[in-house]
């Protein structure tokens, strides 16, 4: 190929796909405007820049490579240490994505300064703030750290020139949308500078074997923007999501290379920055209100955990011309099927009604197991009559206004045990199953095999 002759191509900034043209809206992802021709440095330029940087390797006998574990160390932070499989692995590269606000930032700092206090040396590069708004936040979080380097810059080639010359034992970079390449065309943000950014800070530490974050911006439909290619990339995604009006955070692994993806952290935003919540069940019902109907609690699935949310429904006659349902932290859908299985299995008339539904805390509960509650819940603000308070609700709902069996039954009644609460609205055939458990012991079982019997329980 001709050293001179510019390659271009055409390539969605959304969702990365190439396509062979310009096209108003992307193929693959469904989005307007997004597709951008991205200028292509010839082959034998990218190699020969490639090769003067030094990022090649060579083959290795597989037997000279050094085996055993991953060598790991400890954040600092314990929710984070979790949800990273137990703690930060050497070498690794971890992208955490979330809305913007949502306390990414915030996390990391405070993850630096803990890592600094304990002597290690380490890096924050941002290119979103000024230094002294990082020395601000460092105040908010406790101090500053002498071990914590500060540095304000967006071209990736100076970040990756300071990196070699200071070693520092972690880094993070906030954010990768923020980082360009001189060599790469394209504004800040776009998928070819992403891409090319981060597979050069990747690169490089895993060459060097110490650990980066990156900090990814989430786009309004919930990908990284700058997208997939980044997750591929890396060996861990986070996502730390939450509601903004609530101080509650969850730190979700979608991928990880060194770890379970089941796993979460809780944490509380507060004054100090964010706090790890050890026992958040105890939290998320805490402000449950005593003897109002339309409250249920559900023992839901986080990750591994078994967390305890409260879903509240509120059921009144319809005031447009026609029912809605708005329902938040729940699917709609799930809304709507169930309520039509209560008009059709049990009579009531719930299409002239409003029904709004959401989850205390800004939790969001997505697992069939959910059912039972929101079920209870409607009924319970249907009929005006609270759910005894004491109880918990667990079950998948089927159309035939059967109620399934649901996967860790038995933890689910453990934890709402370990909270004071004693009675257990399950699955007959789990009842059945647990009534021999030791695990259930103090526990009222009230089986339930379809919606009759539930309505006939809270008769
Ligand atoms: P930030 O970490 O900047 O979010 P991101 O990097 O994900 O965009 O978090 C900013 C929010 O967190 C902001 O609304 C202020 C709030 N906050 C606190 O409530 N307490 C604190 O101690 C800090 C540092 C921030
Ligand atoms: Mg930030």
């Amino acid at each position: 190929m001709s050293k001179t002759k510019l390659k271009t191509y055409f390539e969605c900034t959304a969702c990365g796909a190439r396509q062979p043209k310009w096209m108003g809206r992307c193929p693959d992802c469904g989005g307007w405007s997004t597709v951008e021709e991205v200028r292509l440095a010839p082959v034998a330029e990218a190699a020969e820049r490639w090769v003067a940087r030094g990022e090649y390797g060579s083959p290795v006998p597989m037997t000279e490579i050094e085996g055993g574990s991953e060598l790991r160390f400890s954040s600092s932070i314990e929710e984070l240490d979790r949800v990273l499989g137990g703690g930060i692995v050497e070498g690794s590269a971890v992208l955490v994505g979330g809305d913007p606000g949502i306390g990414k930032s915030t996390l990391l700092l405070q993850m630096l300064l803990e890592l600094g206090k304990r002597g290690m040396k380490v890096l924050y590069v941002s290119g979103e703030e000024s230094a002294r708004q990082i020395r601000m936040r460092a105040d908010r979080l406790g101090g500053a750290v002498a071990e914590v380097l500060v540095l304000s810059e967006i071209d990736v080639d100076a970040i990756l020139a300071i990196l070699e010359k200071d070693r520092p034992s972690a880094v993070v970079i906030d954010s990768v949308q923020t980082i360009v390449s001189a060599g790469i065309s394209g504004a800040p943000g776009t998928v070819s500078q992403v891409r090319e950014v981060s597979a050069r800070l990747v690169g490089w530490a895993k060459g060097r074997g110490l650990p980066l974050f990156l900090v990814g911006h989430v786009t309004k439909d919930g990908s990284l923007a700058g997208p997939r290619v980044l997750e591929h990339m890396v060996d861990t995604v986070l996502y730390f999501e939450g509601d903004k009006g609530h101080p509650f955070r969850i730190l979700r692994a979608v991928k990880n290379r060194f770890g379970s993806t089941n796993e979460v952290g809780v944490f509380e935003m507060g004054e100090g920055g964010l706090r790890g919540v050890l026992n958040p069940s105890s939290l998320f019902i805490a402000e449950r209100p005593e003897g109002a109907s339309g409250s249920a609690v559900v023992p839901c699935l986080e990750g591994t955990r078994v967390l305890l949310v409260e879903i509240q429904a509120l059921v009144a006659p319809q005031t447009f011309g026609t029912a809605q349902r708005t329902v938040s932290g729940v699917e709609r859908s799930r809304v709507q099927i169930l309520s039509a299985l209560l008009d059709r299995r049990l009579g009531l008339s719930l299409c002239g009604q409003d029904i709004f539904v959401s989850v205390a805390g800004g939790l969001e509960v997505s697992e069939p197991a959910g059912d039972l509650g929101l079920v209870a819940a409607i009924l319970s603000s249907y009929t005006n009559r609270p759910l005894p308070q004491d109880a918990v609700f667990f079950g998948e709902v089927g159309l035939a206004g059967e109620v399934r069996g649901v996967s860790r039954a038995e933890d689910r009644v453990r934890e709402a045990l370990k909270l004071g609460f004693k009675k257990m609205i399950l699955p007959a055939r789990q009842s059945k199953e647990l009534s021999k458990s030791p695990a259930a012991k103090g526990a009222e079982l009230h089986p339930i095999g379809n919606l009759d019997e539930l309505m006939d329980l809270l008769a």
